[in-house]
């Protein structure tokens, strides 16, 4: 299905095989999100959007459509309807000895196929893991992933309502989606500075928020993303105080909607639980509250790069 010697191989795809729900769930899941006329559209222009689309990503949608014989349209639909659909919350963090730590919950409003589809992935060249990242089985992006001893990317919505809008004549001009520009810098990028750079200039097909981690003191950051370049880079101060930045939907500058306000209790729960005793553990421990955890809520990953083995996904609200 897929050619391990050109491409990554992704070792989902082994879980891929024993989940056989796929088809129906993700195609419910994108005919909820994208009106008909985009999905029209999209399934028109298919063998002009497969040209200009990135490789090895679009090798693995055919790869994954093949076998689950979809069109490769319904392939590509797939795989794009989810570039801008997820409402999140990302916290980096230092602790007193300059330590790294970087946390996320992905939260969706149709979660419930997703749950059974989200997968820690480890992608593999000559025998090493060269990045790892957590996914939904099918979908070739990342929102969420560690190179080793590098750094960490997440990735939070920036909703400006109808991204799709602009999202073909983007594509066409050679735009990035969102998801892959993550997963092209975990593959990619040397260190913490150039993911910094990639994730800040590459021009991308929606907004977006990306927070990186690095792995020595002050390597932590958020960057706000217009479709073009970057609108605001926002990095940890540990010397003024400010050892921790909370993402979650909103532009940081700005103050947060009543209705949906996760921000403010992240802070809260962070200034509880004080720079000495932020870990892995108590970082996850902030995740699991009310309301930065919630019904929605998919998955929570914890991750440091410099202690890459303690990379953590728990999926959330299992019933
Ligand atoms: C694949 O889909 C086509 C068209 O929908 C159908 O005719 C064919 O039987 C399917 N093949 C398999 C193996 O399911
Ligand atoms: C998820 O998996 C569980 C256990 O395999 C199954 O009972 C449930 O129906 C699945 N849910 C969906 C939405 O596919
Ligand atoms: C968190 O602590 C900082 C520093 O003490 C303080 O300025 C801020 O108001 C606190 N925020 C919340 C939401 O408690
Ligand atoms: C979350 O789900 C629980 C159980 O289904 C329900 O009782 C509760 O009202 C929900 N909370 C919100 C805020 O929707």
């Amino acid at each position: 299905m897929i050619d391990c010697s050109t491409i990554e191989c992704i070792s989902a795809l082994i879980i891929f095989i024993s989940r056989d729900s796929l088809e129906a769930g993700s195609l419910t899941i994108l005919y909820n999100r994208v009106p008909q006329w985009v999905l029209k559209t999209i399934g028109e222009i298919v063998w002009k959007v497969e040209n200009f689309l990135p490789q090895p990503f679009t090798d693995e949608i055919r790869g994954i459509c093949d076998f689950l014989n979809l069109s490769l349209a319904d392939g590509i639909l797939v795989n794009l309807a989810y570039e801008a659909s997820a409402f999140c919350t990302s916290i980096v963090a230092q602790d007193s000895q300059g330590r790294i730590y970087h946390g996320r919950n992905l939260d969706y409003p149709f979660g419930n196929t997703l749950r059974n589809l989200t997968a820690d992935v480890q992608f593999v060249k000559n025998g090493q893991i060269v990045f790892t990242g957590t996914t939904f089985v099918g979908y070739v992006g990342l929102w969420t992933g560690q190179s080793p001893h590098k750094f960490t990317i997440s990735g939070d919505e920036r909703d400006k309502g109808r991204w799709w809008e602009n999202m073909i004549a983007a594509l066409s001009l050679g735009h990035s989606p969102i998801s892959w520009l993550i997963r092209r810098t975990l593959s990619e990028s040397e260190n913490f500075e150039a993911a910094v750079y990639t994730l800040a200039k590459t021009p991308l097909i929606a907004d977006v928020y990306y927070i990186v981690g690095g792995t020595s003191p002050k390597e932590g950051l958020v960057i706000t993303r217009d479709r073009g370049g970057p609108a605001d880079i926002w990095p940890l101060d540990p010397l003024n105080g400010a050892w921790f930045r909370v993402e979650t939907n909103y532009d940081h500058w700005k103050p947060v909607p009543k209705r949906d306000d996760r921000r403010t209790p992240a802070i809260k729960a962070l200034n509880a639980t004080g720079q000495a005793h932020l870990s892995l553990e108590t970082l996850f421990q902030v995740l699991s509250m009310f309301p930065v955890y919630n019904n929605y809520t998919i998955y929570t990953t914890v991750m440091s790069a410099a202690e890459p083995d303690k990379y953590m996904t728990k999926i959330r609200n299992l019933s």
